[in-house]
């Protein structure tokens, strides 16, 4: 049985993260909101407990987790060295959506890091992240809270869709404010490597610490290279419908919107398939006329983070509706239009570039 509490996200009630801190200190399993997306929370010290966190996501063993801890006076409980580039960037963007990687201290079992040296740890800053954090006294081991393989849960109605009865606790903070997942970023190389573009840009960790090297994965164009870190995996965010993202190397709206329509009229009439359209305030009436279209504004082209917030939601939403096929298109690669990218190109199961 999976127990779900209701917490208020910016105050929340000291009784019931009590209770979930613990669950997480005896070995148990707690889904929690952070400002990114829902983690699926483990004691990060008890390798019993972060196994149960792979059998319940149906996740492979080797791909590694990222240890949440309440800010960097724990860093010295999980990792055992850090540079100058990281203390930079911990006092400018933590606690917040940035993971780093650093050597593991041995103290971390070595499932969480997937039998590697180096771990991968973030302090979140949503206040129910942050209490569970300080009421259990552990680092938690948390990957986002979905089956592998699926869209990252944005909600808690998300996280019961693919983990109740597999997990002991749900607590449903409401809506996650970021709606994509923390950038990770790999110092133990020179320069360092952004291994997933996420909720801190690429340009503001560059304001900080100078060139960053982008993952071959997620340059534009590039084919599918093999991948530096096992969790970043082809099609790690895929709805259950088929995706297919129109991505738009021009910056031309309108070459991206013309591909969309051709597209809707092959699938439907000569695939028969239904089709669902993740769009922006701005285009929602290029769709207008067409009869049993399902179609989802992620908010307004000029507002990257409203399109982040709710581009996991959008897609769990089309699949609900059990259209077959979504078609969407990118929103560039400058500020967190590069996550956006990089979680649509997850996602899909063809690109196809205009
Ligand atoms: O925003 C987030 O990061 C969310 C919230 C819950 O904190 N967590 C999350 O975890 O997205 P997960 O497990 O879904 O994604 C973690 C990513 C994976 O791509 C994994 O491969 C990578 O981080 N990662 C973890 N440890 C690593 C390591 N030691 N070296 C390289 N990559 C690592
Ligand atoms: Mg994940």
């Amino acid at each position: 049985m999976t127990e779900i509490l209701k917490i208020d996200p910016l105050y929340p009630d000291p009784k019931m993260i009590q209770k979930a801190a613990q669950i997480i200190r005896t070995g148990g399993l707690v889904a929690f909101p952070t400002e990114t997306v829902y983690g699926l929370g483990a004691n990060a010290f008890n390798s019993q407990a972060v196994q149960r966190i792979f059998l319940a996501k149906g996740r492979p063993a080797n791909d590694p987790l990222i240890v949440h801890i309440q800010n960097k006076t724990w860093l010295d409980q999980v990792i055992i060295a850090q540079s100058p580039q990281a203390e930079l960037l911990v006092n400018r963007f933590w606690p917040g959506p940035l993971t780093l990687i650093f050597p593991r201290k041995p103290d971390i079992p070595l499932n969480v890091t997937a039998g590697g040296e180096h771990v991968a740890v973030r302090a979140p800053s949503h206040p129910v992240a942050q209490a569970l954090l300080a009421a259990s006294g552990l680092p938690i081991a948390a990957p986002s809270a979905n089956r592998f393989g699926h869209t990252s849960p944005t909600q808690a109605s998300h996280v019961l869709d693919d983990l109740s009865g597999r997990i002991d606790l749900v607590l449903d903070g409401g809506e996650c404010p970021i709606g994509l997942e923390s950038t990770v970023l790999d110092l133990t190389q020179d320069p360092p490597v952004i291994l997933r573009p996420g909720g801190i840009t690429r340009e503001e960790i560059e304001r900080v610490i100078g060139s960053v090297r982008l993952a071959a994965k997620n340059k534009i164009g590039t084919g599918q290279e093999s991948m530096p870190s096992p969790g970043l995996l082809d099609r790690h965010y895929s709805p259950h419908s088929t995706l297919i993202l129109i991505e738009n190397t021009t910056g031309n709206r309108e070459i991206a919107i013309k591909k969309i329509l051709e597209q809707i009229s092959q699938t439907r009439k000569e695939e028969q398939k239904s089709v669902g359209i993740l769009t922006v305030d701005e285009e929602t009436h290029h769709f207008e006329s067409f009869l049993q279209l399902e179609v989802i504004s992620l908010g307004s082209l000029n507002d990257l983070q409203e399109i982040g917030r709710n581009l996991f939601a959008g897609m769990r939403t089309l699949e609900q509706a059990g259209v077959e096929v979504i078609l969407t298109t990118d929103f560039g690669e400058h500020g967190l239009g590069l996550a956006i990218r990089d979680r649509l190109r997850r996602a899909a199961s063809h690109i196809i570039q205009v």
